[in-house]
Protein backbone atom coordinates (compact mmCIF):
# COMPACT_ATOMS: atom_id res chain seq x y z
CA UNK A 1 0.00 0.00 0.00
CA UNK A 2 1.34 3.43 -1.42
CA UNK A 3 0.65 6.32 1.02
CA UNK A 4 0.09 8.57 -2.32
CA UNK A 5 -2.36 6.22 -3.83
CA UNK A 6 -4.86 5.39 -0.76
CA UNK A 7 -4.73 9.44 -0.16
CA UNK A 8 -5.86 9.13 -4.33
CA UNK A 9 -8.77 6.79 -3.84
CA UNK A 10 -10.12 9.12 -0.63
CA UNK A 11 -9.82 12.31 -2.14
CA UNK A 12 -13.69 12.39 -2.34
CA UNK A 13 -14.16 12.03 1.09
CA UNK A 14 -14.59 15.27 3.34
CA UNK A 15 -11.30 13.90 5.81
CA UNK A 16 -10.05 15.92 8.82
CA UNK A 17 -6.83 14.83 8.62
CA UNK A 18 -4.61 11.81 7.44
CA UNK A 19 -1.56 10.09 9.12
CA UNK A 20 -0.38 7.24 6.45
CA UNK A 21 2.57 5.10 8.11
CA UNK A 22 3.94 1.86 6.28
CA UNK A 23 4.63 0.31 9.68
CA UNK A 24 3.41 1.60 13.41
CA UNK A 25 3.00 0.16 16.66
CA UNK A 26 -0.86 0.75 16.70
CA UNK A 27 -3.45 3.01 14.60
CA UNK A 28 -5.28 3.58 17.83
CA UNK A 29 -2.25 4.10 19.69
CA UNK A 30 -1.23 7.04 17.15
CA UNK A 31 -4.88 8.57 16.70
CA UNK A 32 -5.22 8.03 20.53
CA UNK A 33 -2.07 10.83 20.61
CA UNK A 34 -3.18 12.69 17.45
CA UNK A 35 -6.27 13.61 19.48
CA UNK A 36 -4.36 15.56 22.37
CA UNK A 37 -2.46 17.45 19.74
CA UNK A 38 -6.05 18.62 18.37
CA UNK A 39 -6.67 16.26 15.31
CA UNK A 40 -10.32 17.19 14.06
CA UNK A 41 -13.38 14.96 13.12
CA UNK A 42 -12.63 12.95 10.58
CA UNK A 43 -8.95 12.52 10.66
CA UNK A 44 -7.88 9.38 9.59
CA UNK A 45 -4.57 7.10 10.93
CA UNK A 46 -3.59 3.98 8.66
CA UNK A 47 -0.48 1.78 8.39
CA UNK A 48 0.59 -1.16 5.93
CA UNK A 49 1.67 -3.23 9.35
CA UNK A 50 1.13 -2.64 12.49
CA UNK A 51 3.86 -4.14 15.06
CA UNK A 52 1.78 -4.00 18.50
CA UNK A 53 -1.83 -4.24 16.64
CA UNK A 54 -4.42 -4.27 19.50
CA UNK A 55 -7.67 -6.12 20.02
CA UNK A 56 -10.08 -6.10 22.28
CA UNK A 57 -9.45 -7.55 26.09
CA UNK A 58 -5.87 -6.69 25.96
CA UNK A 59 -5.36 -9.37 22.66
CA UNK A 60 -2.84 -8.64 19.98
CA UNK A 61 -4.19 -8.01 16.42
CA UNK A 62 -2.17 -9.30 13.40
CA UNK A 63 -1.60 -6.85 11.09
CA UNK A 64 1.32 -8.31 8.67
CA UNK A 65 3.11 -5.97 5.74
CA UNK A 66 0.90 -5.83 2.61
CA UNK A 67 -2.30 -7.50 3.06
CA UNK A 68 -4.31 -6.21 5.71
CA UNK A 69 -6.29 -3.05 6.28
CA UNK A 70 -5.53 -1.52 9.82
CA UNK A 71 -7.05 2.00 10.68
CA UNK A 72 -8.26 4.27 12.97
CA UNK A 73 -11.12 6.70 12.40
CA UNK A 74 -11.27 9.96 14.89
CA UNK A 75 -14.43 11.32 15.19
CA UNK A 76 -15.30 14.47 17.44
CA UNK A 77 -18.48 13.21 18.57
CA UNK A 78 -22.17 15.21 17.80
CA UNK A 79 -24.61 15.16 20.41
CA UNK A 80 -26.36 12.15 19.63
CA UNK A 81 -22.97 10.22 19.55
CA UNK A 82 -22.17 11.73 23.31
CA UNK A 83 -25.68 9.94 24.41
CA UNK A 84 -25.25 7.15 22.73
CA UNK A 85 -22.03 5.99 22.11
CA UNK A 86 -22.84 2.40 22.19
CA UNK A 87 -24.17 2.85 18.28
CA UNK A 88 -20.84 4.45 17.25
CA UNK A 89 -19.53 0.37 17.87
CA UNK A 90 -22.84 -0.49 15.53
CA UNK A 91 -22.44 1.97 12.70
CA UNK A 92 -18.51 0.88 12.68
CA UNK A 93 -19.29 -2.97 12.31
CA UNK A 94 -22.35 -1.62 9.89
CA UNK A 95 -20.20 -0.05 7.42
CA UNK A 96 -17.58 -2.89 7.15
CA UNK A 97 -21.04 -5.11 6.33
CA UNK A 98 -21.82 -2.38 4.00
CA UNK A 99 -18.55 -2.81 1.92
CA UNK A 100 -18.47 -6.17 2.12
CA UNK A 101 -21.86 -6.59 1.04
CA UNK A 102 -21.24 -4.52 -2.06
CA UNK A 103 -18.45 -7.12 -3.39
CA UNK A 104 -21.02 -9.54 -3.39
CA UNK A 105 -20.56 -11.30 -0.15
CA UNK A 106 -23.22 -12.13 3.00
CA UNK A 107 -21.03 -10.79 6.21
CA UNK A 108 -22.61 -10.67 9.64
CA UNK A 109 -22.24 -9.17 13.02
CA UNK A 110 -21.46 -11.05 15.72
CA UNK A 111 -22.34 -8.26 18.23
CA UNK A 112 -20.92 -6.03 19.62
CA UNK A 113 -17.47 -5.56 17.54
CA UNK A 114 -16.68 -8.89 15.38
CA UNK A 115 -17.54 -9.35 11.37
CA UNK A 116 -17.80 -12.46 10.20
CA UNK A 117 -18.54 -14.03 6.31
CA UNK A 118 -19.85 -17.94 6.54
CA UNK A 119 -19.28 -17.99 10.39
CA UNK A 120 -15.74 -16.85 10.38
CA UNK A 121 -13.99 -13.60 11.33
CA UNK A 122 -13.12 -11.15 8.83
CA UNK A 123 -12.70 -7.88 11.02
CA UNK A 124 -12.51 -6.72 14.31
CA UNK A 125 -13.51 -3.28 15.65
CA UNK A 126 -12.03 -1.52 18.44
CA UNK A 127 -13.79 1.64 19.81
CA UNK A 128 -11.63 3.97 22.21
CA UNK A 129 -12.92 6.91 24.00
CA UNK A 130 -11.17 10.01 25.38
CA UNK A 131 -13.15 11.70 27.65
CA UNK A 132 -12.50 15.51 29.55
CA UNK A 133 -14.33 15.25 33.17
CA UNK A 134 -17.66 14.06 31.86
CA UNK A 135 -17.03 15.21 28.39
CA UNK A 136 -16.67 13.24 25.60
CA UNK A 137 -13.95 14.62 23.50
CA UNK A 138 -13.12 12.15 20.86
CA UNK A 139 -14.04 8.29 19.74
CA UNK A 140 -11.57 6.22 17.74
CA UNK A 141 -12.94 4.01 15.47
CA UNK A 142 -10.35 1.11 14.94
CA UNK A 143 -10.82 -1.58 12.08
CA UNK A 144 -8.53 -4.38 11.29
CA UNK A 145 -9.81 -6.31 8.04
CA UNK A 146 -8.31 -9.79 7.02
CA UNK A 147 -8.15 -8.41 3.47
CA UNK A 148 -6.13 -10.77 1.67
CA UNK A 149 -4.67 -14.17 2.21
CA UNK A 150 -1.45 -13.15 4.11
CA UNK A 151 -3.72 -11.20 6.58
CA UNK A 152 -4.34 -14.70 9.11
CA UNK A 153 -2.54 -14.94 11.93
CA UNK A 154 -0.90 -18.47 13.09
CA UNK A 155 -4.32 -20.89 13.90
CA UNK A 156 -2.49 -21.03 17.26
CA UNK A 157 -3.23 -17.50 18.26
CA UNK A 158 -7.22 -17.64 17.16
CA UNK A 159 -9.55 -17.87 19.32
CA UNK A 160 -12.50 -18.04 17.24
CA UNK A 161 -12.26 -19.27 13.50
CA UNK A 162 -11.04 -16.58 11.17
CA UNK A 163 -11.23 -15.86 7.42
CA UNK A 164 -9.61 -13.50 4.80
CA UNK A 165 -12.00 -11.80 1.98
CA UNK A 166 -9.39 -12.88 -0.46
CA UNK A 167 -10.04 -16.58 0.56
CA UNK A 168 -14.32 -16.03 0.73
CA UNK A 169 -14.49 -14.46 -2.98
CA UNK A 170 -11.49 -16.38 -4.33
CA UNK A 171 -10.05 -13.14 -5.65
CA UNK A 172 -7.84 -10.98 -4.17
CA UNK A 173 -9.37 -6.94 -3.37
CA UNK A 174 -8.17 -3.52 -3.54
CA UNK A 175 -7.35 -2.00 0.48
CA UNK A 176 -7.66 1.17 -0.83
CA UNK A 177 -10.89 0.75 -2.36
CA UNK A 178 -12.11 -1.05 0.17
CA UNK A 179 -11.28 1.59 2.68
CA UNK A 180 -13.28 4.31 0.49
CA UNK A 181 -16.24 2.08 0.53
CA UNK A 182 -16.00 1.39 4.38
CA UNK A 183 -15.59 5.04 5.26
CA UNK A 184 -18.36 5.80 2.89
CA UNK A 185 -20.86 4.04 4.08
CA UNK A 186 -19.75 5.11 7.47
CA UNK A 187 -20.55 8.76 6.67
CA UNK A 188 -23.73 7.60 5.26
CA UNK A 189 -25.26 5.92 8.48
CA UNK A 190 -23.56 9.02 10.75
CA UNK A 191 -26.55 11.53 10.37
CA UNK A 192 -28.91 8.69 10.81
CA UNK A 193 -27.07 7.25 14.28
CA UNK A 194 -30.20 8.06 16.21
CA UNK A 195 -33.04 6.92 13.49
CA UNK A 196 -35.10 3.36 13.97
CA UNK A 197 -33.31 2.65 10.32
CA UNK A 198 -29.98 2.23 11.53
CA UNK A 199 -30.98 0.37 14.72
CA UNK A 200 -33.19 -1.81 12.24
CA UNK A 201 -30.15 -2.28 9.70
CA UNK A 202 -27.65 -3.09 12.48
CA UNK A 203 -30.02 -5.92 13.96
CA UNK A 204 -30.98 -6.95 10.82
CA UNK A 205 -27.02 -7.66 10.45
CA UNK A 206 -26.75 -9.61 13.72
CA UNK A 207 -25.37 -13.46 13.74
CA UNK A 208 -27.00 -16.27 15.30
CA UNK A 209 -30.34 -14.25 15.30
CA UNK A 210 -33.03 -16.78 16.98
CA UNK A 211 -30.33 -19.06 18.06
CA UNK A 212 -29.71 -20.22 21.68
CA UNK A 213 -25.83 -17.91 22.76
CA UNK A 214 -23.72 -18.24 25.34
CA UNK A 215 -22.22 -14.82 26.44
CA UNK A 216 -19.73 -14.12 29.41
CA UNK A 217 -19.35 -10.31 30.32
CA UNK A 218 -15.97 -9.26 32.20
CA UNK A 219 -15.51 -12.65 35.03
CA UNK A 220 -19.08 -13.55 35.65
CA UNK A 221 -21.08 -16.84 34.93
CA UNK A 222 -21.44 -17.19 31.38
CA UNK A 223 -25.44 -16.90 30.72
CA UNK A 224 -27.29 -18.87 27.81
CA UNK A 225 -30.82 -17.38 25.81
CA UNK A 226 -31.99 -17.23 22.88
CA UNK A 227 -30.54 -14.07 20.65
CA UNK A 228 -33.62 -11.83 20.43
CA UNK A 229 -32.30 -8.40 19.38
CA UNK A 230 -31.26 -5.28 20.26
CA UNK A 231 -32.54 -2.70 22.41
CA UNK A 232 -32.62 0.81 21.95
CA UNK A 233 -29.22 1.46 22.87
CA UNK A 234 -27.48 -0.80 21.03
CA UNK A 235 -27.66 -4.01 24.11
CA UNK A 236 -28.28 -7.43 23.27
CA UNK A 237 -31.30 -8.75 24.05
CA UNK A 238 -31.54 -12.65 25.18
CA UNK A 239 -34.47 -14.52 26.28
CA UNK A 240 -33.85 -17.55 28.44
CA UNK A 241 -36.23 -20.23 29.87
CA UNK A 242 -37.37 -18.23 32.39
CA UNK A 243 -36.33 -14.43 31.84
CA UNK A 244 -34.79 -12.26 29.42
CA UNK A 245 -32.41 -9.66 29.73
CA UNK A 246 -30.01 -7.43 28.27
CA UNK A 247 -26.54 -7.36 28.07
CA UNK A 248 -24.90 -4.24 27.71
CA UNK A 249 -21.68 -3.15 26.42
CA UNK A 250 -18.09 -4.02 28.11
CA UNK A 251 -16.06 -7.04 27.60
CA UNK A 252 -18.34 -9.90 25.95
CA UNK A 253 -17.68 -12.84 24.94
CA UNK A 254 -20.45 -14.61 22.90
CA UNK A 255 -20.68 -17.81 20.96
CA UNK A 256 -23.25 -19.61 19.69
CA UNK A 257 -24.02 -22.69 21.57
CA UNK A 258 -24.14 -25.40 18.59
CA UNK A 259 -20.64 -26.00 18.40
CA UNK A 260 -20.59 -26.82 14.67
CA UNK A 261 -18.07 -23.76 14.27
CA UNK A 262 -14.08 -24.77 14.50
C1 LIG B 1 -10.76 -7.14 18.02
O1 LIG B 1 -11.38 -7.89 17.27
O2 LIG B 1 -10.31 -7.55 19.11
C2 LIG B 1 -10.56 -5.71 17.60
C3 LIG B 1 -9.39 -5.57 16.67
C4 LIG B 1 -9.12 -4.15 16.26
C5 LIG B 1 -7.85 -4.03 15.45
C6 LIG B 1 -7.67 -2.68 14.86
S1 LIG B 1 -6.40 -2.65 13.64
C7 LIG B 1 -6.44 -0.91 13.60
C8 LIG B 1 -6.61 -0.44 15.03
N1 LIG B 1 -5.32 -0.31 15.68
C9 LIG B 1 -5.18 -1.21 16.68
O3 LIG B 1 -4.16 -1.32 17.39
N2 LIG B 1 -6.29 -1.95 16.79
C10 LIG B 1 -7.29 -1.55 15.82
Amino acid sequence: MIHENVQAALADLPLGGFLFYKTIGSTNDEALAWCGRGAQDLSLVIADEQTAGRGRSGRKWFTPAGTALAFSLILRPSRIEHEQPARITGMGALAVVDALRALGLEPQIKWPNDVLINNRKVAGILVESVWHGNTLDAVIIGMGINVLAGSLPPASDLLFPATTIETELKIPVDRSDLLHGVISSLLTWRPLLGSDRFLQSWEDALAYRGKIVQVQKDQEAPINGKLAGLDRDGGLRLEGSDKSLTIHFGEIHLRPMDDTIR
